[in-house]
């Protein structure tokens, strides 16, 4: 494919934000989940990256704020929620990059732990392993390995555990998965 670019998303991108999740998941639940986030302010958009080929937004990722509790302590860390790829643009390294791109800036920003529901033949290769490897649950039902965890710097991981509390956006529209 030509080049594309991978940008924070900006306020006028709010609805081909939309389409391109309406188009990859073809169903409308992240969709949904991406506009509740905004709209209860869970959103920073350095955090929110759109890919863009030829003025076109044909993928977005998103990590939002989450905790995992345990019974002594809280510890913040992010959700990778959702990650969309236009069924034109999939297989040709756009979700790759924009979980390197969104990875590092999550680093760059100081954030220590991702949390992701997803596919596990996918999201290993990006260092991803089982959560409850390390303690972690989530707060739903959920196959063990396709509920991981990356900690974005060494030894991010040790000594939490806890339960995934989501932001009530999740639960609105019923969405868990990236
Ligand atoms: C999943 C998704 C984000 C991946 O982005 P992409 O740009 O297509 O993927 P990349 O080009 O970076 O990587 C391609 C690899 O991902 C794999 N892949 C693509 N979609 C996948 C899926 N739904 N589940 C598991 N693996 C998937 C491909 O088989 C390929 O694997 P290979 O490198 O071993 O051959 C994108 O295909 C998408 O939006 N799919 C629809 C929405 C979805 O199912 N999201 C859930 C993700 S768990």
């Amino acid at each position: 494919m030509d080049s594309y670019i991978i940008r924070p998303e900006l306020p006028e991108d709010t609805s081909a934000i939309f389409e391109v999740h309406f188009q990859a998941f073809a169903q409308d639940g992240e969709s949904r989940l991406v506009n509740a986030l905004r709209d209860d302010g869970n959103i920073n958009p350095n955090l929110s990256l759109v890919a863009v080929h030829d003025n076109r937004i044909i993928g977005h990722i998103l990590f939002c704020p989450i905790t995992i509790i345990s019974e002594t302590v809280e510890t913040p860390a992010l959700a990778l929620a959702p990650l969309g790829v236009h069924q034109d643009y999939q297989c040709m390294g756009v979700g790759g990059a924009l979980i390197e791109a969104g990875l590092a800036e999550c680093r760059r920003l100081g954030h220590r732990i991702v949390i992701v529901v997803g596919h596990p033949g996918y999201y290993p290769r990006f260092g991803f392993t089982a959560a409850k490897e390390s303690g972690i649950t989530p707060p739903f039902p959920c196959p063990d390995d396709a509920f991981m965890a990356l900690p974005l710097r060494p030894h991010a991981l040790d000594g939490i555990g806890g339960t995934v509390r989501y932001p009530v956006a999740f639960d609105k529209v019923g969405a868990h998965t990236s």
